[in-house]
Order: C-alpha cells, then structure tokens, then sequence
C-alpha cells in the first residue's frame, strides 16, 4: 500500500483527554480478539508485516481468550514484525469478543483503532486504506462494508448465514435509522474509528456486534465506508453460535431503551404484549373448571411473569444486579397488581368529582396508572440503592 494513503497526523490532539496507555500518539492501533486462532495469527502477522507502512507508527494489540496455545504462536510469529506486538490475554473473559475489543479500546493510545479478526477474512491489505480514508475525508468512523460496490460476502457460509446476517442488517438499520446513517454493513467487525470519537462513558457490548455499539453510543460525526471482500478463513472454524442470534437481539433492545423515553414506550409494549399469556392462562383456568374470578387474579399473574421476563432481559439487563430476583420479583408484582387496585378509585374520582365520561375516564386512569407503575418499577425495583450499589451497576470500563 503507498505511502500517499497515510496523511500526516495531528499529533497531541488536546481534545484527547485519556491517558494513553500506549507510547504510539499519533499512531494505528490494532485491536484483533482471538479466540483459539493459533493456526491464523502467523499468517495474519506476516501479512500485516507486509503491507503495514513504517509511518505513522503502528502497533498490534491481541486481546485473547483462547484455551489453546495462541498467545504462544503470537509470540512466536512476532518476534520477526517491525512494528510492536501485544498480547492481552484475558483470564476471566468477560463479555465474549465484544468484551475483549473494549478493553482493548481502553489500552490504545494512538489516534487511529483498528479492530479486524485475526481469520483473515478481514483482508490485512484494506488496513492503511480505512485509515486512510478516515484521514482524507476527516471521518471519524471508517467501515470496511460489504454491502458496496466492489464488496462482498463471498466467505459467508451458506444461504442461510447471508439470509441471517441480512435481516440483522435491515432490523438494526430499521432500529437506529440516525445512528446508522451511511453505515451500509452496520454487522461489520472490520473498521476503523479515531481514538477521540470514542466518547461513551461506558460501552457494554453484548457479542459480536461491537461496531453497533460505537456507532450508536458515540454518535461519530462523520463516517466513511470502503468496499471489501469478505473472504474465506484461513483455517480453523467460526466461534459465532446461534446463542449469538439472541444475543444479538437483547443487545439491540439495551440500545434502543438507553433513554428514559423508549424505555417507557418498550414498558408499554411489553405490557401490551402480557395480554396474551393473561387471556391465554383465563381460558386455560376456567375451561379446567375454576371460577372465572379467581381465574382472573390467577391469570393476571401470568401475565406479570410473563412482562418480568421480558423487562429483565430487555429493558434493564444492566440494572438489576443490586437486588436478588425473589426480591425483584415481588415488588414487580405488587405493584403490578397495585395499579389494578389504583385503578377502579382512580376512575371512580375522574367520574364522581371530575364528571368524566366513563370511557374517557378510563383511559385516562389506564395511562395514569401506566405511568406511575413505569415511575415507580424504575424508582423501587431498578434504580441502584446509595453511591455504592450505582457504581458496582455501572460497567467500569472508561472509554
Ligand atoms: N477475545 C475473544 N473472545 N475473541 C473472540 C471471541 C471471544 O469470546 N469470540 C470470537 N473471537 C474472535 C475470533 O477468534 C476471530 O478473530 C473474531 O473474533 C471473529 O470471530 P469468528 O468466529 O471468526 O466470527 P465470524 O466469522 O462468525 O463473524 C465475523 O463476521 C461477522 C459479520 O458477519 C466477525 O467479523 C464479526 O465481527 C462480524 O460481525
Ligand atoms: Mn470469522
């Protein structure tokens, strides 16, 4: 790759405000998680060793998680490389391959962070093109997309995985339409991003989809895509599992529900949605003979479990580690069956003293009641109890 895709850098950036863990200001720095890649990342090394340029400085940083002997092979590969190589090998690895590409963000001092896996279906060849782009166009974010003219998926195995991988790409588009604005491969792992637009106080990726979660919590001004080829691996097979699917999915909906708002209209939905497992249980109960009003009380409570579950898995995954589910469970369901208490008075207030209509009268005592049972889940059952229990809550790791 020529020299010419590599612009001089703005050294010491003054609005670079973290302490650079790494010596390379000014510099590329490569994030490639492993997981039991021994048999790629000599290859990947001697590749990258080939077309890597001496200017501006660059550095690989490996955060591994394997259980087999690639920290070794690394070490091996690198002692022929010109430029320095790390290996982060992570004992409890936290977070899956999103986990290990945050903390290795949160070791990279250089300007420029490069994150691509260490299969080579990233090709090593595209790595001064991406950071080249970002430096002429002045984007913050860089995509290697296959989904451009000149880009393909030729190393996605199967018509299934394509399928798979392009409904992820329409429903996270569809999800995050400002977010993910020019950003036609939202699924990619291959990108380029400046150390400064990081700018999350916290990322809490959930598998895979790390690009996702810089994209939607750092709001990067300008971003930029280039074309490429996935290709085949190298060697080895893919860690992806269909577990990944669903993870996928809760990872989307932590997205979406970050402000107070969604939040609140995600509660709505989930309560709407409890409808089904109500009515379902009340026929169940009074077909096996029960009386059809304690069916109902009876009923209900499915109901509830079934908005618990959803809640916890989706609205506030990150907030619920300061209280023991039976303790969670019980205040979710007393004040789910206190807002059908509080709504019959309520309603009995709007009609006698207000002289409301019935029907309006009760939808408003339905939205009012909604309201104050999402204030008060949030308040008793999720917000974090003192400084303490909000900071263990927190995921620490600083951007
Ligand atoms: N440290 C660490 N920890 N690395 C991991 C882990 C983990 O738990 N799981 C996977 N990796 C590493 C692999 O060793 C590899 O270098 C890279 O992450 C990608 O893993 P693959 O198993 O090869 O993923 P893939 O080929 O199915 O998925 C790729 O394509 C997706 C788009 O279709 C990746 O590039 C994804 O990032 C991308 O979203
Ligand atoms: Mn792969």
């Amino acid at each position: 790759m020529s020299e010419d895709l590599w612009p001089p850098h703005a050294l010491d950036d003054p609005e670079v405000d973290t302490p650079p863990v790494s010596s390379t200001s000014g510099g590329v720095t490569l994030i490639i998680p492993t997981f039991n890649e021994s048999a790629n990342v000599a290859e990947l090394l001697r590749q990258l060793c080939a077309c890597l340029p001496a200017t501006p400085p660059c550095e690989v940083l490996f955060v591994d998680d394997s259980t087999d002997d690639t920290p070794a092979a690394i070490e091996k590969a690198a002692a022929d490389c010109p430029f320095p190589v790390d290996v982060l090998h992570r004992d409890s690895p936290s977070g899956g391959l999103g986990g290990a590409v945050v903390e290795g963000i949160a070791r990279a001092g250089s300007d420029w962070i490069v994150v691509m896996d260490a299969d080579l279906q990233h090709p090593p060849q595209l790595v001064p093109t991406l950071v080249g782009e970002g430096d002429r166009t002045g984007a913050d974010l860089v995509v290697a997309s296959r989904y451009l003219p000149g880009g393909s998926r030729a190393g996605l195995a199967g018509g299934y995985r394509v399928a798979v991988s392009r409904g992820a790409t329409w429903l996270a588009k569809g999800l995050f339409p400002r977010a993910l604005r020019g950003i036609s491969d939202p699924m990619s792992g291959f990108f380029a991003m400046r150390r400064r637009a990081v700018t999350a106080d916290a990322l809490r990726p959930l598998g895979y989809k790390i690009l996702l979660e810089l994209a939607v919590r750092c709001r990067p001004q300008k971003t930029a895509e280039v074309p490429f080829v996935f290709q085949d691996r190298f060697a080895g097979e893919s860690k992806s599992t269909a577990r990944e699917g669903l993870r996928f999915l809760t990872h989307l909906a932590a997205l979406r529900s970050a402000s107070p708002l969604a939040r609140m209209i995600g509660f709505g939905l989930i309560g709407l949605s409890g409808f089904v497992p109500n009515l379902l249980a009340l026929w169940l109960l009074t077909h096996a003979g029960m009386h059809y009003l304690a069916a109902e009380v009876v009923a209900n409570q499915a109901g509830v479990l079934w908005n618990f579950l959803l809640i916890e898995t989706l609205l506030f995954r990150d907030r619920r580690r300061h209280r023991h589910w039976a303790d969670r469970v019980g205040r979710f369901a007393l004040l789910a069956n206190a807002d059908l208490l509080l709504r019959i008075p309520l309603i009995a207030l709007f009609v006698g003293r207000f002289g409301l209509e019935v029907l309006p009268a009760t939808a408003l005592a339905l939205v009012t009641t909604f309201v104050l049972r999402f204030a008060a889940t949030e308040a008793l059952v999720y917000l974090p109890r003192g400084p303490r229990a909000a900071a263990r809550t927190r995921t620490t790791t600083r951007s």
